[in-house]
């Protein structure tokens, strides 16, 4: 059999070996820089990188491959410059590819000397986007792991503590309660203990509210009448309003009842108060009203009308704007100065209302004040006719 000739000349001349060496090399950039940073010469790994034919690429400046920003700050004539004085430079940074794309680089440029005289440069990218992206991923979800631990950590601690706390605190506030119905105190004394009982209450509802945060929260959910339940509650809501905010109650007499945790939608109902007189620093109203709703219950495959009591709390305050609002219910989430706020409130109300199948409507806007409306599954009687 007759051998095919090839009519391609041997791999003698070296300075075309060289070229077809470098030319197939095409995940790497290769390119030579004359002294000022004009390109010369690159091989094709140049076009799959970059994005640029070499007849495009071919007499421009390197900093076409820099962003505008990096070109401001004069970033391309800096890299020279540091090749040119140390002889090699290695780094990475983020550069631009033709069609305006950024890509992770990985670089090297080696300053080229003949005779002690620097006669250009010699650039080597490679593009390390997706290796990049994927470090930084393991490396969020490595800092997640930690955070995770670290709240694991802090959980249990608070858990110790809020309980530990929760003890303490009843007991101070039932010692204040008999101080207080102790015939002969004066007018100063029980001043003195509305102070002392309006801390002890703060207190309770901040370990509450560290209890809901660390999970350690079992509800005990029995049949709750809301209008006795808030009346009950009038005292310490209003000894928790600065004198400057009225407290308003706008209740029916009746309403059916739902499955809840009386402390808990006490606390609920306290924290939304709170809000809403730090909402208004210059004073204003806070109303309370509660009604019966029909409303379509969400998340249910099959979506239902069903009956809620409702208990809203109105502000008159500054209102949220939409990205407070949408972050106001996260777990330390506070707008507050440090020491001010722990930003468990809304979600101890959040945790809370699901827990017991029901949900939080929210209407706020800056200006407008604040409405929070917890929406409660009301028990429905079964008729037995
Ligand atoms: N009624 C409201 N009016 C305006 N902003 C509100 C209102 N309620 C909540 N916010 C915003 O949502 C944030 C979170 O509220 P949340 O009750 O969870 O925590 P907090 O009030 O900051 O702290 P804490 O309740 O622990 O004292 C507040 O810091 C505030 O910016
Ligand atoms: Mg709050």
């Amino acid at each position: 059999m007759a051998e095919v000739v090839s009519s391609v000349a041997p791999l003698v001349d070296e300075s075309r070996q060289l070229k077809l060496l470098i030319d197939h090399v095409c995940d790497h950039a290769i390119y030579l820089l004359d002294p000022q940073g004009r390109i010369c010469s690159w091989n094709r790994g140049g076009e799959r990188v970059n994005g640029y034919t070499a007849a495009e690429a071919i007499g421009q400046h390197v900093s076409i491959f820099y962003s505008a920003e990096d070109q401001r700050l004069g970033l391309p004539q800096q890299t020279l410059d540091a090749a040119r004085s140390q002889g090699r430079l290695v780094g990475e940074g983020w550069r631009v590819r033709r069609n305006g794309e950024q890509y992770r680089a990985s670089i090297v440029i080696e300053a080229v000397r003949e005779q002690g005289q620097l006669v250009g440069f010699v650039k080597v990218t490679q593009d390390i986007t997706e290796r990049y992206q994927a470090q930084r991923l393991l490396q969020d979800a490595q800092r997640a792991r930690q955070h995770l631990q670290r709240f694991e950590g802090v959980g249990r601690l608070t858990r110790g503590l809020a309980h530990e706390f929760n003890n303490l605190l009843t007991t101070v506030g039932n010692a204040l309660d008999l101080i207080a119905l102790r015939p002969g105190a004066d007018a100063r004394t029980l001043d003195l203990v509305e102070l002392a009982q309006a801390a002890a209450d703060r207190g309770s509802l901040l370990t509450r509210q560290l209890l809901a945060f660390s999970a350690d929260q079992t509800l005990v959910r029995e049949p709750v009448g809301v209008p006795q339940m808030l009346d009950q509650a009038l005292p310490s809501l209003q000894r928790a309003c600065p004198p400057r905010v009225q407290l308003h109650l706008d209740v029916p007499a009746t309403l059916p009842p739902i499955a809840t945790d009386g402390v808990q939608l006490h606390s609920a109902v306290l924290n939304l108060v709170l809000n809403g007189c730090e909402a208004m620093p210059q004073g204003g109203t806070v109303t309370i009203t509660a009604r019966l709703e029909q409303r379509l219950a969400p998340d249910l495959a099959h979506p239902t009308h069903r009956r809620y009591v409702a208990i809203a709390v109105t502000d008159e305050g500054a209102g949220m704007p939409p990205d407070i609002a949408e972050r106001a219910s996260e777990p330390f989430f506070t707008t507050k100065e440090i020491g001010k706020g722990s930003g468990l409130g809304l979600s101890q109300v959040f945790g809370f209302v699901s827990q017991c199948d029901g949900f939080v409507d929210v209407q706020t806007a800056p200006g407008r004040g604040t409405t929070v409306r917890l929406l409660l599954p009301a028990i429905e009687e079964v008729d037995h006719a």
